[in-house]
């Protein structure tokens, strides 16, 4: 259940923490409905690589070296992780509503299978399920940042959708919007898991700044291969941000940098969803290249802000995860 098996020797107790995690997330979703139960099961299938919790664990560890074992804090951040693993889970469900997507970890989307009005409760139900487990951590705060959280995940969403269609979508918008969609997400991962295991604020803002800065690089690599990858290889349904005028890094640079007449070119590859032309297009620009060194230069800036962390395995773990957020292909 690892992250990236390569990394496993990096934090030894990571698998078993991920099980209990997994276990929690398990337990939490269990209805007297078999209806419910059988979608709860199918969600189960997207949990894939696990990695905002890992992030959870992997922070946790990197602000407690040296400190007691406490069975309260482990207990706490094996909940926050199940919590926002499920928070994770709900935005897919939903954002496969949006999308009208049909495939996502190489299986069905709810919505293909279900229909719409069933993804939307499913969402729902799990959203309102991981609140209700955050509320068994006890502290309140929690509730409070991660109500936060989800309202920026959603204005996100909600900014991204009031730009469909936009060719003059300008990057400060865009990294507004993947910052809001993603960024915040990881960043709750790993501030509020340091926070719950009692780090200083300092830790626990550039544990969240570590987190946002990976989650928009994660992002970018996403909408790359949305227009680059093999949905063999990458599991979900691909080509959805031209489809739906979800216009994305290497468009939006595009668009800053080339001709009046490749512009009415791109756009009218664009309006026959030609991926094959818009790449070629957004090449001739180097506005993919520029999106991948975007993402690297994310990817760093993250790593930098564990510096102020004593080093140890949990830190190297957090630097591995920023350069694979990069480097996957799927
Ligand atoms: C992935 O976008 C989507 C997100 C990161 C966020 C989606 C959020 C919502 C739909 C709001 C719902 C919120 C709650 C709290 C239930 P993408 O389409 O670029 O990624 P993909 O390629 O994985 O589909
Ligand atoms: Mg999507």
């Amino acid at each position: 259940m690892s992250l990236f098996p390569e990394t496993d020797h990096l934090l030894p107790e990571l698998a078993g923490r991920l099980e209990a995690v997994a276990a929690c997330f398990e337990r939490e979703l269990v209805s007297d409905l078999s209806s419910v139960n059988l979608l709860a099961r199918h969600v189960e299938k997207y949990r894939g690589k696990m990695l905002r919790p890992t992030l959870v664990i992997a922070s946790g560890f990197a602000v407690r070296t040296g400190a007691p074992p406490s069975r309260v804090i482990d207990e706490s951040l094996n909940t926050l992780g199940a919590v926002v693993e499920m928070i994770h889970m709900a935005t897919l469900v939903h954002d496969d509503v949006l999308d009208e997507a049909s495939m996502r970890r190489g299986g069905a989307t709810v919505n293909s299978l279900r229909g719409n009005e069933t993804a939307v409760m499913l969402g729902d139900f799990l959203i309102s399920s991981s609140f209700r487990l955050c509320s068994t951590v006890g502290e309140p705060w929690l509730n409070t940042e991660l109500g936060a959280m989800t309202s920026q995940l959603c204005s996100g969403e909600i900014l991204q959708l009031s730009h469909r269609g936009d060719f003059n979508l300008d990057s400060e918008t865009y990294f507004d919007i993947i910052r809001r969609k993603t960024g915040v997400l990881a960043g709750a991962c790993c501030g509020l898991a340091a926070r719950l295991a009692g780090a200083d604020p300092i830790a626990c803002k550039a544990l969240r700044i570590y987190g946002e800065e990976l989650g928009m690089a994660f992002q970018i690599q996403d909408d790359v291969l949305d227009l680059v990858g093999d949905e063999t290889v990458v599991g979900k349904t691909l080509g959805i941000d031209l489809q739906k005028g979800k216009f994305t890094l290497p468009l939006v640079t595009h668009f800053s940098r080339c001709s009046a007449d490749s512009r009415d070119q791109t756009i009218r590859a664009v309006e026959r969803c030609d991926v094959a032309e818009v790449l070629r297009l957004v090449e001739s620009t180097e506005s993919l290249v520029a999106a991948r060194e975007t993402a690297e230069a994310l990817v760093e800036r993250a790593k930098d802000q564990l510096e102020i962390l004593a080093e140890c395995p949990a830190r190297q773990l957090l630097r591995a995860i920023a350069d694979a957020t990069i480097e996957r292909e799927y």
